[in-house]
């Protein structure tokens, strides 16, 4: 039975060791709870509708359409002839998925030896093109059916594909024939490196399928989360992640999600599992948004995760 305050939790942000012995508490135990999965497969349609709007496609977004940016007031794009012939015809999931692995770039993922849960399930989401080379495999699989590219690691790892676009073609072969998931229509500078990252695809024959995320849906799922009271001035790429997989997938399993110093052993962990550059402080709310995650496990509505899997 699901009680009111697991959808609209009351709390206090715990420590980092609060939150470790709240997770040992829990321990391995985890129940499926049907009915919390309904639910919140209900509350995302309803504010959301992720399987109509998640992606820009020529179904919601015709030409002369304006699209408002998500990430800045003010500005905006009108859909023209040009914009109009990139995106795909309607959302090109073949829905419901069923099991899916939401994969956050936590360190907690490092030595997990997840890599083989995560590689068993059906559609397998990952964050801003991580690495996914022989090293880390062990801890999280090989697989991707969806990445999301922020246009920020194009413009920083690729000098904005203004010069060559082999290096960019190349690392993307690791990605298979998955969705590329870009929020090209977030933040104003974003959309020509986004645009550029489709033709670099589409010019190379590439497998990889490129999405634009919609600002629309990206604004919405937004809202959803600021009312249940994670207050960033932006959501994490994770959550939009997870957000999408509960209202399109049958199960979720959250991989990666991690944001605190110490580990269950209480040994220092890093912010990343390929490295430990921290993000700014006053842009997302990570651990406010893990307490909800831990809601959602604690319910059974999706499975967060933490530490080694069997
Ligand atoms: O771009 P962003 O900073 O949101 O993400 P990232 O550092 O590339 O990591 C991908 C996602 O994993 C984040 O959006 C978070 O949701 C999650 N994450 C986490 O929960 N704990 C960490 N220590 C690092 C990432």
């Amino acid at each position: 039975v699901l009680c009111w305050f697991y959808v609209f939790p009351v709390y206090r942000l715990p420590s980092d060791k609060e939150m470790v012995e709240e997770v040992l508490r829990q321990g391995e135990e985890w129940q499926k709870n049907q009915t919390g999965i309904d639910l919140y497969r209900k509350l995302l349609s309803e504010c959301c509708d992720p399987k109509r709007m998640f992606a820009v496609t020529k179904e919601n977004s015709p030409v002369g359409k304006v699209l408002w940016y998500d990430g800045e007031f003010y500005y905006s794009h009108t859909i023209n002839n040009n914009t109009y012939s990139l995106f795909v015809q309607d959302n090109p999931l073949q829905l419901p998925l069923k099991k899916c692995a939401v994969v956050g770039n936590g360190g907690i993922l490092r030595h997990s030896k997840c890599g083989g849960d995560i590689d068993q399930a059906d559609f397998v989401m990952r964050c801003n093109l991580p690495p996914i080379s022989k090293e880390y495999v062990q801890d999280v699989g090989t697989k991707t059916h969806l990445v999301t590219a922020n246009p920020s690691i194009i413009e920083k790892r690729f000098q904005s594909l203004l010069w060559s676009r082999k290096d960019f073609v190349d690392s993307m072969k690791v990605y298979g024939s998955s969705y590329i998931y870009m929020p090209a229509f977030s933040m104003r500078p974003g959309t020509d490196p986004s645009l550029r990252a489709y033709y670099a695809l589409a010019d190379s024959s590439s497998n990889l399928t490129m999405l634009f995320a919609n600002p629309e849906f990206l604004r919405t799922v937004g809202k959803f989360w600021k009312s249940r009271g994670v207050h960033a001035r932006r959501l994490s790429t994770g959550l939009f992640l997870v957000s999408l997989a509960l209202g399109l997938c049958e199960e979720v399993t959250a991989y990666g999600f991690w944001p605190f110093s110490v580990d269950l052993d209480q040994r220092p962990v890093s912010h990343h599992y390929y490295d430990n550059i921290l993000p700014y402080k006053w842009f997302h709310a990570m651990p406010e948004e893990f307490v909800q995650l831990w809601h959602l496990h604690k319910s059974g509505t999706l499975r967060v995760r933490v530490g080694r899997c069997p």
